[in-house]
């Protein structure tokens, strides 16, 4: 009696004419794409050539040659092992010879830990990642490996392979970030103006040089600056006087860049309890706070006009004409 494998090769091996034919005709483009390149030769070494799959797994074969691995192939330069299909899965000859099955060729992705998968991902994406920190990324040192994100052969997004579309696939591991996007102030990423992509570096980023003492949170990082002053430049400065906290500490310190119930992404409902948050006075022996200037004693907090802050101190993200940030 042969296992449920040899059944299924049997079964495949027995419906290859018909399967051939009725393949020609919706295989056309990618057998057009073929015709023009030379039929990979066997090496020796044990590799086949990626032609030698397309009537087992017709499947994946057949949109291939829309995928950016398939330049491997049209191209014909690559050795071997750097090339098409077994370029990730390994030299195919014992799983060629043997009809199939999951244990006869070195790279069934399916059955790998995370790391071999990095590794052998990593074997030609080393160079494109460098800038990420990848090994000692939060997603690495937790195994989550390049086939969480991405799909090389069922990916609904052309651009990137990626396995779901990119904030629904984030999503699926964090869920708690799902609702702070949902809150009634956030940035529009559900509605597709910006991604998680456009802070974060999924691959993982260096300690930022921006915010001191701060957690990576694998940020996006151009010229070692925040990446929320991509967008909002008007706060890049430097400005002649700064609100130490914008630069030493980062924009988090005062705002969810997520989302909030302030319309100005503030952590706290009303301004002036994020100012007090610092500005207080506690453990306070002079006129400072550890270096936090206090409030003038002429800030009456019971009369409501001094509540709001910000409207007396416009510029709270650094000013070049007013030391108070007046204006
Ligand atoms: C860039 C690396 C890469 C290349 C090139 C590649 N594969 Fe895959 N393959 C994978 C990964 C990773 C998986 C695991 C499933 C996934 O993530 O899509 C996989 C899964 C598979 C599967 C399992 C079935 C399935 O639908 O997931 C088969 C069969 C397969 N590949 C065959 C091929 C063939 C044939 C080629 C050449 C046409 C090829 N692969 C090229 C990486 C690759
Ligand atoms: C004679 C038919 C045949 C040929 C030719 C063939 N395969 Fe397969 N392959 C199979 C069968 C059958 C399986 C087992 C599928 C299963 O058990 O689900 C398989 C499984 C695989 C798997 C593991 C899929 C998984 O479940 O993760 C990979 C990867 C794979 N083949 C890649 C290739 C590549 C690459 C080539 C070309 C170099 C190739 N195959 C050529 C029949 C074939
Ligand atoms: C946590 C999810 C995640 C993991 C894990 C991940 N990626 Fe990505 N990757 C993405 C997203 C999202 C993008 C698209 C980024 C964008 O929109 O700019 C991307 C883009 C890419 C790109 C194209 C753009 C670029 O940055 O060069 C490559 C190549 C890539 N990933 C390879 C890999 C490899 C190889 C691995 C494993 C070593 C990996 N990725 C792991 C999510 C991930
Ligand atoms: C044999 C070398 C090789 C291996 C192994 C390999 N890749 Fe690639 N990958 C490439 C090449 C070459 C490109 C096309 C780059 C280009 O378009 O210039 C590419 C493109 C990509 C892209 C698309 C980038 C874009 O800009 O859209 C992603 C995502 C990606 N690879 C992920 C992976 C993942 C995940 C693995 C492991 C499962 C992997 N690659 C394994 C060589 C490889
Ligand atoms: C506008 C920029 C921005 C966008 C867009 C963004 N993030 Fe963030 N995210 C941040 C910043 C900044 C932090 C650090 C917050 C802190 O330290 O208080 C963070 C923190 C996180 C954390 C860590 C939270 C924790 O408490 O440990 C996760 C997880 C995360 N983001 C996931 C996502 C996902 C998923 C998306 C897309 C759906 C996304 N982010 C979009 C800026 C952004
Ligand atoms: C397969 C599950 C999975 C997917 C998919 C995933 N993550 Fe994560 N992510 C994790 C795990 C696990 C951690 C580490 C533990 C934690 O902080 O929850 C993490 C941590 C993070 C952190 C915090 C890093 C830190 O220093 O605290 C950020 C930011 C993040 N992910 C962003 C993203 C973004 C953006 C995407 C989509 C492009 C994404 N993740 C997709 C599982 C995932
Ligand atoms: C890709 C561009 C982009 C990036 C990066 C970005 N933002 Fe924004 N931000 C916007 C846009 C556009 C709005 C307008 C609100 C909307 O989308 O409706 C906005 C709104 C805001 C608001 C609310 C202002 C208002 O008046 O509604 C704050 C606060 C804010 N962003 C802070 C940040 C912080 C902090 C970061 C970094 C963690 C950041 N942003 C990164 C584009 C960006
Ligand atoms: C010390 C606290 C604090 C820090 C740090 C801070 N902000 Fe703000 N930000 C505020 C307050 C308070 C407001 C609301 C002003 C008002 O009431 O109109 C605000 C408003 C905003 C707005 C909307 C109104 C406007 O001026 O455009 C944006 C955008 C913004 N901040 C971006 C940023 C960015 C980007 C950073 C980091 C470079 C940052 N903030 C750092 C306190 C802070
Ligand atoms: C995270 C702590 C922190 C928060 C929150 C914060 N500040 Fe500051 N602020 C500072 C520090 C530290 C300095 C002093 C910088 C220095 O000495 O150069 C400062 C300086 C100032 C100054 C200039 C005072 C002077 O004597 O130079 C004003 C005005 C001010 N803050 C107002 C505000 C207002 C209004 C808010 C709320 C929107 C706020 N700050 C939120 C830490 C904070
Ligand atoms: C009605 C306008 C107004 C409002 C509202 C206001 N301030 Fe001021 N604040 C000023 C002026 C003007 C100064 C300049 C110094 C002075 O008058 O002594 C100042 C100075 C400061 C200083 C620096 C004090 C020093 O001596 O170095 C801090 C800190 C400060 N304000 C914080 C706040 C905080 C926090 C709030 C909200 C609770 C607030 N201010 C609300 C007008 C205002």
């Amino acid at each position: 009696m042969p296992g449920a494998a040899g059944w299924r090769s049997a079964a495949i091996r027995m419906l290859q004419p018909i399967r051939m034919r009725t393949l020609t005709l919706w295989l056309l483009p990618a057998w057009a794409a073929l015709a023009q390149v030379p039929p990979a030769t066997p090496t020796g070494s044990g590799y086949v050539g990626s032609n030698a799959c397309k009537t087992c797994h017709a499947d994946i074969w057949q949109p291939f040659f829309k995928n950016p691995h398939y330049k491997s192939i049209a191209s014909g330069k690559e050795s071997p092992e750097h090339t098409g299909c077994e370029g990730c899965h390994g030299p195919a000859q014992a799983h060629v010879t043997a009809g199939g099955g999951k244990n006869t060729i070195p790279r069934t992705f399916s059955l790998m830990s995370p790391e071999r998968i990095l590794n052998t991902c990593l074997d030609c994406h080393a160079k494109d990642l460098s800038r990420a920190n990848i090994r000692r990324s939060e997603h690495t040192l937790n195994d989550v490996a390049c086939t969480s994100c991405h799909s090389i052969h069922h990916s609904p997004t052309p651009k990137f392979l990626l396995a779901k579309q990119q904030n629904e696939m984030c999503y699926t591991c964090h869920t708690d970030v799902r609702g702070q996007f949902a809150m009634p102030h956030k940035h529009r990423v559900n509605e597709g103006f910006m991604q998680c992509s456009d802070c974060h570096n999924p691959h993982g980023s260096f300690d930022p040089t921006w915010s001191m003492g701060q957690r990576p949170r694998m940020m996006q990082q151009a010229n070692t600056e925040t990446p929320c002053l991509k967008c909002h430049i008007d706060k890049r400065g430097p400005f002649v006087f700064e609100h130490a906290p914008v630069r030493v500490e980062g924009c988090e310190t005062c705002h969810f860049p997520h989302g909030s119930t302030n319309d100005r992404l503030l952590k706290r409902p009303v301004v002036f309890t994020v100012c007090l948050e610092c500005h207080n006075g506690a453990d306070d022996l002079g006129t400072r706070n550890n270096g936090v200037p206090l409030q003038t004693s002429r800030h009456n907090l019971f009369d409501p006009k001094f509540q709001k802050c910000t409207t007396c101190h416009v510029m709270i993200h650094g000013s070049n004409s007013d030391p108070y940030f007046l204006r």
